[in-house]
């Protein structure tokens, strides 16, 4: 049988650190009600002209360079919330900015899912015989979609990209993707949103108003259902694999905040020592969250080769899903 077998991992991060005090200063807001609400205590913002495309390339670069010059990748899948243009994807940009030649380049668009969703798309083309290696990438510019005016959604989320190669390979192999739960829930789409800019409120017939153009979310709603649908994702998706939560030595979870992250290990019954975050310094990533979170858990050693890992997202839509792993021998680039 054929599986997908992680084989590198990259991140990218844009250099601006953006502090709390800083926003506390733009926002009627405080580090201590930034902190004590979300555990975030900065975040990078990419400055002005710089696009996902950008970030996504250099993420893309670094995880080619940690999978090595043996795999091959003949599939490209971009998850963002934030595209450089409405049309055409981003995905066959990044390709080609990264020498890729002529291959499979696609976006998918399930907001902080996005990666999960993603992986699950290029692991299914892996495992049917239509890829023999596939690049995935998760770049996020949150700061460009932002209300000004918003201080719950304006202190939250942060930009960047992580990215992952997948190559082909055995089940049994350590860092083969060992099996997923997705989900969805539409009649909450309005929870997160953007009102305006796709066919549904036309431009060209009531030009949005600024508020329309820009990212909403109904934060404690949205923590309920983030909380719960993580949750019973994950839960059936160690049924599915026949994986006690006990044996999970690794929970990485979509970083949306601290408390959500703390809440599910709480329902999973996992110890927060088991919970993998970042979200402190890099802030809500959306769709780059997992990524960014393992990679910087790799850098500290919180995740080793050999253990078992649990990814599990959710976002707007509503859309959720989890991934199961073993934690292979790798050195992200
Ligand atoms: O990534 C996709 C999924 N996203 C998530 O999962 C995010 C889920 N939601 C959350 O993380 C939290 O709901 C937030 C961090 C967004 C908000 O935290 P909360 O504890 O749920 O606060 P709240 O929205 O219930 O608001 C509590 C109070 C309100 O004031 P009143 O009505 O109690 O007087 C808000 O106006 O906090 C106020 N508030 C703020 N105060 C200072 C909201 N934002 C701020 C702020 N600074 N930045």
């Amino acid at each position: 049988m054929t599986a997908a077998v992680l084989a590198g991992l990259g991140t990218h991060l844009p250099p601006r650190r953006v502090l709390n005090e800083e926003l506390a200063e733009r926002f009627n807001t405080s580090d201590e009600w930034i902190r004590s609400r979300t555990g975030i205590r900065q975040r990078r913002w990419a400055d002005l002209g710089v696009s996902t495309g950008d970030l996504a390339v250099e993420a893309g670069h670094r995880a080619l360079k940690s999978a090595g010059p043996d795999v091959t990748v003949d599939t490209l899948v971009l998850a963002t919330t934030t595209p450089d243009h409405p049309c055409p994807a981003t995905a066959p940009d990044v390709a080609a900015r990264l020498g890729l030649g002529e291959i499979a380049a696609y976006d998918l668009s399930a907001v902080c899912s996005g990666f999960v969703y993603a992986l699950a798309c290029a692991a299914g083309s892996i495992e049917a015989g239509r890829s023999r290696g596939a690049l995935v990438v998760a770049s996020e510019t949150y700061s460009t979609i932002l209300n000004p005016e918003d201080r719950t959604t304006s202190v939250i989320f942060g930009d960047g990209a992580g990215a992952v190669v997948l190559r082909r390979g055995t089940p049994e192999e350590v860092g083969a993707l060992a099996g997923f739960d997705l989900g969805s829930d539409g009649s909450h789409k309005d929870l997160i949103h953007i009102p305006a800019g796709g066919s549904r409120q036309r431009a060209s017939h009531a030009p949005p108003t600024p508020e329309d153009a820009y990212f909403t979310m109904r934060g404690r709603e949205v923590f309920q259902h983030a909380v719960h649908r993580m949750a019973s994702s994950s839960t059936g998706l160690l049924e599915q694999v026949g994986w006690t939560a006990d044996s999970v030595d690794r929970l990485v979870g979509h970083q949306a905040n601290l408390r959500i992250l703390h809440a599910l290990a709480d329902e999973l019954g996992l110890d927060t020592e088991r919970v993998v975050t970042n979200i402190e310094r890099v802030g809500n990533t959306s769709a780059a969250s997992i990524p960014l979170a393992l990679a910087d858990a790799v850098a500290r050693n919180a995740v080793a080769p050999g253990d078992r890992v649990l990814l599990t997202a959710f976002g707007g839509g509503l859309t959720w899903g989890s991934v199961v792993l073993t934690w292979p021998d790798l050195t992200p680039a």
